[in-house]
């Protein structure tokens, strides 16, 4: 099997490249990736002199270099490629817009052009919006209800990929899925930040009252989904991938303090997020209907390993947290 992949520099999509090459002996994939602040070479570096991984320093949005990436007829595509962070897109939403749905745009007409057969758009949960303490957790046949920019960026890109399929037939397929965590995930995600915050005795800084709920999805079970949903899934189908780990930010804060041995007096309680989203939810049944899938980690098992490997990989850390990395891929890709 031939695979393009983008945005494969980055957390998920790097945990899906690694977890890929392990599982399948023949297959080849070309990572398509920019190389942004989130894009990371070192989360690749095993694999790098992989015969069957081939790398390509690009920007989603370039059709020329997708066209002629598209043109070697890879079996699936898998479109990770994105600005993922809520907080950025609250003062930067320009390059939400640009990556995720114009981005996405050049990814489909290309697909469709020539004729790809898998095309899997990862989305996320977010898209559906924000749940009631007590609302039912999010079906795939939600209306959508994006709050913040990076949300409104992704349910654009969904609602254009269905486009292509009412107007041009081409049934692509979409994933949603609700937060990760593990390995390699960029400290300013919630999880790394507080992991990499506590063991240099740092403050957490909590938003508002630090029962936000989410719904803790290990990033091994996601790329597994993702892999079922790349080789079974039905083109033209959406489907939710959920952790079965709903937790307020506060458990999973302690938690991390406990497992670290650090005091809860790190806690630092700030203002608030604006527009942030209470609950998220997922229903699963449908993946677990149509394609056997449900994940195999709950929270207190996955946060376990993400601490144990954040303490084991502080090179990695440290570097993206002292800029060191940012001078290295400057001076490498003058971006
Ligand atoms: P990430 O920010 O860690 O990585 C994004 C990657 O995309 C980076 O390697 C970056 O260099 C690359 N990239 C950005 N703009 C690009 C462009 N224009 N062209 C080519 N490459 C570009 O993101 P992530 O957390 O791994 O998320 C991957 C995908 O999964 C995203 O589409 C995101 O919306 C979705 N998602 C993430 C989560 C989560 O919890 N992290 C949850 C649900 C869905
Ligand atoms: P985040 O990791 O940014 O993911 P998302 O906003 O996509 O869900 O945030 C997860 C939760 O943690 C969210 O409710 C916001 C909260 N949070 C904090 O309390 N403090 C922080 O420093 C960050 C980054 C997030």
């Amino acid at each position: 099997m031939k695979i393009l992949v983008t945005g494969g520099c980055g957390f998920i999509g790097s945990n899906f490249i690694n977890y890929l090459l392990k599982k399948y002996p023949r297959i080849k994939i070309t990572n398509l990736d920019l190389l942004t602040y989130a894009g990371n070479l070192a989360n690749l570096k095993d694999i790098e002199k992989d015969r069957r991984y081939k790398f390509i320093h690009g920007d989603i949005i370039d059709g020329r270099l997708v066209n002629r990436l598209m043109s070697e007829k890879p079996d699936a595509v898998v479109n990770f490629a994105a600005e993922s962070h809520v907080d950025r897109s609250l003062y930067k939403p320009a390059d939400f817009l640009s990556t995720n749905v114009f981005g996405t745009q050049v990814m489909i007409e290309s697909a469709r052009q020539h004729n790809i057969k898998r095309f899997i758009q990862i989305s996320t949960d977010e898209v559906y919006g924000s749940l009631g303490l007590k609302g039912l957790a999010f079906k795939e046949t939600n209306r959508l209800d994006p709050s913040s920019p990076y949300s409104a960026s992704k349910a654009a890109a969904d609602l254009l990929v269905k486009s292509y399929e009412k107007t041009f037939g081409y049934k692509a397929i979409i994933t949603r899925s609700s937060n990760n965590y593990g390995p390699y995930q960029f400290p300013e995600k919630v999880i790394p930040l507080f992991i990499t915050n506590a063991i240099a005795d740092k403050p957490l800084p909590l938003y508002g009252d630090g029962l936000n709920i989410r719904d803790w999805l290990y990033v091994e079970d996601n790329c597994r989904a993702i892999d079922l949903v790349m080789r079974k899934g039905m083109p033209g189908e959406i489907y939710n991938i959920g952790g079965n780990s709903e937790r307020t930010n506060f458990y999973i804060t302690k938690t991390i303090l406990k497992l670290l041995n650090k005091p809860l007096l790190l806690i630092k309680y700030v203002k608030d997020r604006p527009g942030h989203d209470r609950r998220y939810a997922i229903d699963i049944s449908k993946i677990r209907k149509q394609l056997n899938w449900q994940p195999r980690y709950k929270f207190e098992e996955g946060i376990r390993k993400t601490v144990d490997w954040y303490l084991n990989n502080k090179k990695w850390w440290k570097q993206i947290k002292t800029g060191e990395y940012l001078k290295f891929y400057r001076k490498h890709y003058q971006t």
